[in-house]
Protein backbone atom coordinates (compact mmCIF):
# COMPACT_ATOMS: atom_id res chain seq x y z
CA UNK A 1 0.00 0.00 0.00
CA UNK A 2 1.22 3.30 -1.09
CA UNK A 3 1.09 5.88 2.48
CA UNK A 4 -0.68 9.57 1.00
CA UNK A 5 -2.38 12.04 2.75
CA UNK A 6 -5.85 10.11 2.58
CA UNK A 7 -4.40 7.42 5.09
CA UNK A 8 -1.47 8.70 6.97
CA UNK A 9 -2.31 11.29 9.46
CA UNK A 10 0.90 12.97 10.89
CA UNK A 11 -0.74 14.59 14.45
CA UNK A 12 3.13 15.20 15.66
CA UNK A 13 2.82 18.84 16.69
CA UNK A 14 -0.97 18.11 17.53
CA UNK A 15 -3.48 21.20 17.98
CA UNK A 16 -7.07 20.54 19.49
CA UNK A 17 -8.83 21.51 16.24
CA UNK A 18 -6.64 18.25 14.40
CA UNK A 19 -8.72 15.94 16.74
CA UNK A 20 -11.30 16.40 13.79
CA UNK A 21 -9.07 14.81 11.24
CA UNK A 22 -9.21 11.43 13.44
CA UNK A 23 -12.61 11.16 12.04
CA UNK A 24 -11.15 9.37 9.13
CA UNK A 25 -9.07 6.74 10.62
CA UNK A 26 -12.23 6.15 13.43
CA UNK A 27 -14.51 5.84 10.38
CA UNK A 28 -11.64 3.17 9.30
CA UNK A 29 -11.81 1.12 12.84
CA UNK A 30 -15.71 1.38 12.78
CA UNK A 31 -15.51 -0.76 8.99
CA UNK A 32 -13.42 -3.31 9.78
CA UNK A 33 -9.97 -2.02 9.23
CA UNK A 34 -7.09 -1.82 10.75
CA UNK A 35 -5.23 1.99 11.78
CA UNK A 36 -1.82 2.25 13.42
CA UNK A 37 -2.08 5.03 16.28
CA UNK A 38 0.05 6.07 19.14
CA UNK A 39 -0.54 5.45 22.88
CA UNK A 40 1.51 6.72 25.61
CA UNK A 41 3.22 3.70 26.45
CA UNK A 42 3.58 2.33 22.69
CA UNK A 43 1.94 1.94 19.66
CA UNK A 44 -0.75 0.29 18.92
CA UNK A 45 -2.29 -1.97 16.20
CA UNK A 46 -5.94 -1.32 16.62
CA UNK A 47 -9.39 -2.99 15.11
CA UNK A 48 -12.94 -3.09 16.08
CA UNK A 49 -12.49 -4.64 19.70
CA UNK A 50 -16.10 -6.19 18.86
CA UNK A 51 -16.25 -7.40 15.09
CA UNK A 52 -14.42 -10.94 15.01
CA UNK A 53 -13.49 -10.21 11.68
CA UNK A 54 -11.36 -7.15 12.17
CA UNK A 55 -9.94 -8.48 15.43
CA UNK A 56 -9.02 -11.79 13.19
CA UNK A 57 -7.09 -9.67 11.28
CA UNK A 58 -5.05 -8.01 13.93
CA UNK A 59 -3.19 -11.64 14.41
CA UNK A 60 -2.83 -12.25 11.33
CA UNK A 61 -0.76 -8.79 10.18
CA UNK A 62 1.08 -9.50 13.54
CA UNK A 63 1.59 -13.82 12.91
CA UNK A 64 0.13 -13.38 16.48
CA UNK A 65 -0.69 -16.64 18.35
CA UNK A 66 -4.74 -17.55 18.74
CA UNK A 67 -4.31 -17.79 22.51
CA UNK A 68 -2.78 -15.01 23.21
CA UNK A 69 -5.47 -12.30 24.41
CA UNK A 70 -5.41 -8.72 23.44
CA UNK A 71 -6.45 -5.20 25.52
CA UNK A 72 -9.84 -3.55 24.47
CA UNK A 73 -8.93 0.12 24.60
CA UNK A 74 -11.94 2.31 25.86
CA UNK A 75 -12.26 6.29 26.10
CA UNK A 76 -14.64 6.61 29.44
CA UNK A 77 -15.83 4.91 31.72
CA UNK A 78 -18.87 3.85 30.63
CA UNK A 79 -17.46 1.36 28.36
CA UNK A 80 -16.54 -0.85 30.96
CA UNK A 81 -19.70 -1.82 31.42
CA UNK A 82 -20.45 -2.81 27.89
CA UNK A 83 -17.47 -5.01 28.54
CA UNK A 84 -17.14 -6.69 31.89
CA UNK A 85 -20.31 -8.56 33.86
CA UNK A 86 -18.87 -7.26 37.24
CA UNK A 87 -16.93 -4.86 39.03
CA UNK A 88 -15.55 -5.34 42.37
CA UNK A 89 -14.84 -2.16 44.36
CA UNK A 90 -11.36 -2.53 44.91
CA UNK A 91 -10.75 -2.99 40.80
CA UNK A 92 -13.28 0.70 40.55
CA UNK A 93 -10.73 1.79 42.85
CA UNK A 94 -7.60 0.96 41.02
CA UNK A 95 -9.50 2.03 37.71
CA UNK A 96 -10.59 5.34 39.46
CA UNK A 97 -6.84 5.75 40.26
CA UNK A 98 -4.68 4.84 37.43
CA UNK A 99 -7.02 5.77 34.44
CA UNK A 100 -6.52 7.34 31.67
CA UNK A 101 -2.73 6.02 32.39
CA UNK A 102 -0.74 3.03 31.27
CA UNK A 103 -2.47 0.49 33.19
CA UNK A 104 -4.55 -2.68 32.36
CA UNK A 105 -6.85 -4.63 34.14
CA UNK A 106 -8.21 -7.82 33.48
CA UNK A 107 -11.90 -8.20 34.37
CA UNK A 108 -14.46 -10.69 34.20
CA UNK A 109 -16.10 -10.64 30.69
CA UNK A 110 -19.51 -10.18 29.16
CA UNK A 111 -20.72 -12.43 26.30
CA UNK A 112 -20.67 -9.07 23.71
CA UNK A 113 -16.51 -9.49 23.87
CA UNK A 114 -15.53 -11.82 20.74
CA UNK A 115 -13.96 -14.94 21.95
CA UNK A 116 -10.66 -14.31 19.49
CA UNK A 117 -10.44 -11.15 21.92
CA UNK A 118 -9.78 -13.04 24.89
CA UNK A 119 -7.89 -15.92 23.32
CA UNK A 120 -10.90 -18.01 24.82
CA UNK A 121 -10.68 -17.17 28.18
CA UNK A 122 -13.47 -15.79 30.56
CA UNK A 123 -11.44 -12.30 31.04
CA UNK A 124 -10.64 -9.82 29.49
CA UNK A 125 -8.02 -6.75 29.85
CA UNK A 126 -9.14 -3.20 29.51
CA UNK A 127 -7.17 0.19 29.60
CA UNK A 128 -8.15 3.67 29.12
CA UNK A 129 -5.45 5.51 27.81
CA UNK A 130 -3.38 8.59 28.18
CA UNK A 131 -2.79 9.59 25.34
CA UNK A 132 -5.35 11.80 23.58
CA UNK A 133 -4.92 10.94 19.96
CA UNK A 134 -6.04 7.50 21.24
CA UNK A 135 -8.70 8.40 23.72
CA UNK A 136 -10.47 10.67 20.75
CA UNK A 137 -9.66 8.09 18.11
CA UNK A 138 -11.42 5.58 20.47
CA UNK A 139 -14.76 7.99 20.83
CA UNK A 140 -14.45 8.91 17.04
CA UNK A 141 -14.87 5.14 15.59
CA UNK A 142 -17.53 4.55 18.16
CA UNK A 143 -16.15 1.36 19.85
CA UNK A 144 -13.79 -0.64 22.04
CA UNK A 145 -10.09 -0.87 20.17
CA UNK A 146 -8.40 -3.93 20.43
CA UNK A 147 -5.22 -3.37 20.34
CA UNK A 148 -1.52 -5.32 20.76
CA UNK A 149 1.44 -3.74 21.07
CA UNK A 150 2.49 -2.63 17.23
CA UNK A 151 5.43 -5.33 15.99
CA UNK A 152 5.53 -8.53 14.55
CA UNK A 153 4.92 -10.92 17.21
CA UNK A 154 8.19 -11.91 18.99
CA UNK A 155 9.85 -8.18 17.65
CA UNK A 156 10.19 -5.26 20.14
CA UNK A 157 7.27 -3.09 20.30
CA UNK A 158 7.48 -0.21 18.11
CA UNK A 159 7.54 3.10 20.29
CA UNK A 160 7.71 5.59 17.28
CA UNK A 161 5.99 5.49 13.73
CA UNK A 162 9.69 5.43 12.03
CA UNK A 163 10.96 2.03 13.56
CA UNK A 164 7.37 0.05 12.85
CA UNK A 165 6.96 1.48 9.20
CA UNK A 166 8.66 -1.24 6.98
CA UNK A 167 7.33 -4.17 8.83
CA UNK A 168 3.61 -2.88 9.26
CA UNK A 169 2.65 -0.69 6.28
CA UNK A 170 1.83 -3.07 4.05
CA UNK A 171 -0.38 -5.10 6.91
CA UNK A 172 -2.56 -2.04 7.91
CA UNK A 173 -5.01 0.46 6.11
CA UNK A 174 -4.49 3.96 8.18
CA UNK A 175 -1.27 5.63 9.96
CA UNK A 176 -1.49 7.81 12.63
CA UNK A 177 2.18 9.04 13.43
CA UNK A 178 2.06 10.89 17.17
CA UNK A 179 5.59 11.01 17.50
CA UNK A 180 7.40 9.13 20.17
CA UNK A 181 5.51 7.65 22.89
CA UNK A 182 6.26 8.85 26.14
CA UNK A 183 6.55 5.79 28.18
CA UNK A 184 8.60 3.30 25.83
CA UNK A 185 6.87 0.15 27.98
CA UNK A 186 3.69 -1.42 27.30
CA UNK A 187 1.07 -0.95 30.05
CA UNK A 188 1.08 -2.41 33.64
CA UNK A 189 -1.62 -5.61 33.45
CA UNK A 190 -3.14 -6.69 36.77
CA UNK A 191 -5.53 -9.27 38.19
CA UNK A 192 -7.24 -8.88 41.58
CA UNK A 193 -6.68 -12.38 42.74
CA UNK A 194 -8.69 -13.32 46.09
CA UNK A 195 -9.07 -9.54 46.86
CA UNK A 196 -4.82 -8.71 46.41
CA UNK A 197 -4.33 -6.81 43.14
CA UNK A 198 -1.57 -8.90 41.13
CA UNK A 199 0.81 -7.70 38.74
CA UNK A 200 0.88 -10.04 35.73
CA UNK A 201 2.62 -7.51 33.36
CA UNK A 202 4.70 -4.78 34.96
CA UNK A 203 4.73 -1.46 33.53
CA UNK A 204 5.06 2.15 34.95
CA UNK A 205 2.96 1.70 36.91
CA UNK A 206 4.57 0.39 39.64
CA UNK A 207 3.85 -2.05 42.60
CA UNK A 208 4.39 0.70 44.66
CA UNK A 209 2.04 3.12 43.06
CA UNK A 210 -0.62 0.48 43.15
CA UNK A 211 0.30 -0.39 47.02
CA UNK A 212 -0.42 3.26 47.44
CA UNK A 213 -3.51 3.16 46.39
CA UNK A 214 -4.87 0.09 47.88
CA UNK A 215 -2.29 -1.23 50.77
CA UNK A 216 -1.48 -4.48 49.01
CA UNK A 217 0.23 -5.91 46.04
CA UNK A 218 1.50 -8.97 44.89
CA UNK A 219 3.75 -9.46 42.11
CA UNK A 220 2.90 -12.58 39.52
CA UNK A 221 6.15 -15.00 39.84
CA UNK A 222 6.29 -15.17 36.29
CA UNK A 223 7.27 -11.91 35.92
CA UNK A 224 11.19 -12.26 36.47
CA UNK A 225 11.19 -16.22 36.56
CA UNK A 226 11.26 -18.94 34.01
CA UNK A 227 7.85 -20.41 33.20
CA UNK A 228 8.31 -24.45 33.46
CA UNK A 229 7.42 -27.05 31.42
CA UNK A 230 3.60 -27.63 31.40
CA UNK A 231 3.26 -24.73 34.57
CA UNK A 232 0.05 -22.36 33.78
CA UNK A 233 0.61 -18.53 33.23
CA UNK A 234 -2.09 -16.08 33.74
CA UNK A 235 -0.81 -13.53 31.48
CA UNK A 236 -0.52 -16.25 28.32
CA UNK A 237 1.62 -12.66 26.63
CA UNK A 238 4.68 -14.00 28.94
CA UNK A 239 5.45 -17.40 27.89
CA UNK A 240 6.15 -16.30 24.00
CA UNK A 241 9.61 -15.63 23.42
CA UNK A 242 9.32 -11.66 22.85
CA UNK A 243 11.51 -8.60 22.38
CA UNK A 244 14.24 -10.62 21.26
CA UNK A 245 16.84 -9.30 18.80
CA UNK A 246 18.64 -12.08 15.67
CA UNK A 247 21.57 -12.04 17.66
CA UNK A 248 22.14 -13.64 20.81
CA UNK A 249 21.73 -10.91 23.89
CA UNK A 250 23.05 -11.37 27.38
CA UNK A 251 21.98 -9.49 30.37
CA UNK A 252 24.33 -7.95 32.87
CA UNK A 253 23.80 -6.29 36.27
CA UNK A 254 25.56 -5.41 39.59
CA UNK A 255 24.73 -2.66 41.76
CA UNK A 256 28.08 -1.07 41.23
CA UNK A 257 28.98 0.23 38.45
CA UNK A 258 32.67 -0.30 37.96
CA UNK A 259 32.20 -3.67 38.53
CA UNK A 260 29.20 -4.09 36.00
CA UNK A 261 31.53 -2.26 32.92
CA UNK A 262 34.35 -4.84 34.18
CA UNK A 263 32.21 -7.54 33.79
CA UNK A 264 31.12 -6.53 30.40
CA UNK A 265 34.70 -6.29 29.42
CA UNK A 266 35.61 -9.57 30.69
CA UNK A 267 32.77 -11.07 28.13
CA UNK A 268 33.31 -9.15 25.15
CA UNK A 269 36.98 -10.22 25.50
CA UNK A 270 36.44 -13.19 23.40
CA UNK A 271 34.27 -12.42 20.45
CA UNK A 272 34.64 -11.05 17.12
CA UNK A 273 31.98 -8.42 16.57
CA UNK A 274 30.51 -7.60 19.78
CA UNK A 275 28.04 -5.22 20.54
CA UNK A 276 26.86 -3.53 24.24
CA UNK A 277 23.84 -2.24 24.98
CA UNK A 278 24.96 0.67 27.84
CA UNK A 279 23.53 3.84 29.83
CA UNK A 280 25.13 7.29 28.30
CA UNK A 281 27.56 7.29 30.80
CA UNK A 282 29.20 4.01 30.41
CA UNK A 283 29.64 4.41 26.48
CA UNK A 284 33.10 5.81 26.49
CA UNK A 285 34.27 2.70 28.71
CA UNK A 286 33.94 0.42 25.33
CA UNK A 287 35.53 0.59 22.07
CA UNK A 288 33.78 -1.82 20.13
CA UNK A 289 29.76 -1.47 18.98
CA UNK A 290 28.06 0.39 21.31
CA UNK A 291 24.25 1.82 21.57
CA UNK A 292 22.80 3.97 24.34
CA UNK A 293 20.02 2.80 26.26
CA UNK A 294 19.11 6.29 27.76
CA UNK A 295 20.52 8.29 30.42
CA UNK A 296 22.28 6.99 33.37
CA UNK A 297 20.40 6.61 36.56
CA UNK A 298 17.13 7.82 34.77
CA UNK A 299 14.88 4.41 34.63
CA UNK A 300 11.97 6.48 32.34
CA UNK A 301 14.95 7.59 30.18
CA UNK A 302 15.79 4.30 29.74
CA UNK A 303 12.40 2.71 29.50
CA UNK A 304 11.67 5.17 26.75
CA UNK A 305 14.60 3.89 24.77
CA UNK A 306 14.80 0.51 25.17
CA UNK A 307 12.89 -1.18 22.32
CA UNK A 308 14.29 1.57 19.99
CA UNK A 309 17.92 0.54 20.93
CA UNK A 310 16.82 -2.92 20.80
CA UNK A 311 15.68 -2.66 17.08
CA UNK A 312 19.15 -1.31 16.02
CA UNK A 313 20.92 -4.49 17.20
CA UNK A 314 20.94 -6.65 14.18
CA UNK A 315 22.15 -4.24 11.99
CA UNK A 316 25.33 -4.33 13.12
CA UNK A 317 25.42 -7.99 12.60
CA UNK A 318 27.21 -8.55 15.98
CA UNK A 319 28.06 -12.01 17.13
CA UNK A 320 27.20 -11.37 21.17
CA UNK A 321 25.55 -8.33 22.50
CA UNK A 322 25.93 -7.48 26.03
CA UNK A 323 22.86 -5.14 27.75
CA UNK A 324 23.22 -3.38 30.91
CA UNK A 325 20.71 -3.99 32.89
CA UNK A 326 18.62 -1.82 35.79
CA UNK A 327 17.48 -1.62 39.21
CA UNK A 328 14.22 -4.02 39.68
CA UNK A 329 12.59 -0.93 41.11
CA UNK A 330 10.19 1.26 39.89
CA UNK A 331 9.88 0.94 36.50
CA UNK A 332 13.17 -0.77 36.39
CA UNK A 333 11.09 -4.07 37.24
CA UNK A 334 9.61 -3.31 33.76
CA UNK A 335 12.80 -2.50 32.12
CA UNK A 336 14.08 -5.67 33.46
CA UNK A 337 10.92 -7.93 32.70
CA UNK A 338 11.36 -6.67 28.79
CA UNK A 339 15.29 -7.45 28.82
CA UNK A 340 15.37 -10.87 30.46
CA UNK A 341 12.76 -12.02 27.80
CA UNK A 342 14.88 -10.19 25.11
CA UNK A 343 18.04 -12.41 25.94
CA UNK A 344 16.31 -15.03 26.47
CA UNK A 345 16.84 -15.47 30.36
CA UNK A 346 20.57 -15.28 29.51
CA UNK A 347 21.18 -12.91 32.67
CA UNK A 348 24.65 -13.20 34.86
CA UNK A 349 24.32 -10.66 38.04
CA UNK A 350 27.51 -9.33 39.87
CA UNK A 351 27.19 -9.25 43.52
O1 LIG B 1 0.49 -0.57 26.69
C1 LIG B 1 -0.10 -1.55 26.24
O2 LIG B 1 -0.70 -2.35 26.95
C2 LIG B 1 -0.10 -1.71 24.70
C3 LIG B 1 -0.79 -0.50 24.09
C4 LIG B 1 -0.99 -0.63 22.59
O3 LIG B 1 -1.99 -0.25 24.74
N1 LIG B 1 -0.71 -2.95 24.34
C5 LIG B 1 -0.10 -4.15 24.54
O4 LIG B 1 -0.82 -5.23 24.06
O5 LIG B 1 0.96 -4.25 25.08
P1 LIG B 1 -0.13 -6.68 23.86
O6 LIG B 1 -1.19 -7.47 23.16
O7 LIG B 1 1.15 -6.54 23.17
O8 LIG B 1 0.03 -7.22 25.30
C6 LIG B 1 -1.11 -7.55 26.07
C7 LIG B 1 -0.72 -8.41 27.24
C8 LIG B 1 -0.31 -9.80 26.79
O9 LIG B 1 0.76 -10.23 27.62
C9 LIG B 1 -1.57 -10.61 27.06
O10 LIG B 1 -1.31 -11.96 27.27
C10 LIG B 1 -2.14 -9.90 28.29
O11 LIG B 1 -1.86 -8.54 28.10
N2 LIG B 1 -3.60 -10.07 28.39
C11 LIG B 1 -4.55 -9.56 27.58
N3 LIG B 1 -5.77 -9.99 27.95
C12 LIG B 1 -5.61 -10.80 29.02
C13 LIG B 1 -6.47 -11.57 29.84
N4 LIG B 1 -7.78 -11.61 29.64
N5 LIG B 1 -5.92 -12.28 30.85
C14 LIG B 1 -4.59 -12.26 31.07
N6 LIG B 1 -3.71 -11.56 30.32
C15 LIG B 1 -4.20 -10.84 29.31
MG1 LIG C 1 3.09 -6.96 22.67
Amino acid sequence: MIFTKDNFLDLKNMTDKDLNKLDIPGKVIANGGLVLFPTETVYGLGANGLDENAVKKIYEAKGRKSDNPLILHIADFDMVDILASKVSPLEKMLMEAFWPGPFTIILDRKPVVPNCVTGGLDTVGVRMPSNEIARELIRRSGTPIAAPSANISGRPSGTNIEDIFEELAPKVDYIIDGGECQVGLESTVVRVIDDIPTILRPGKITPANIKEVCGRVKIDGHVMGTLKEGEQVLSPGMKYRHYAPKSKCVLVYSEDNSKLVDEIKKQIAGYRNPLVLVSNENLKHFDCHKLSIGETGNLNSIAKNIFKALRQVDKFNPDIVFIEGAPQEGIGLAIMNRLIRACEHNYIEIK
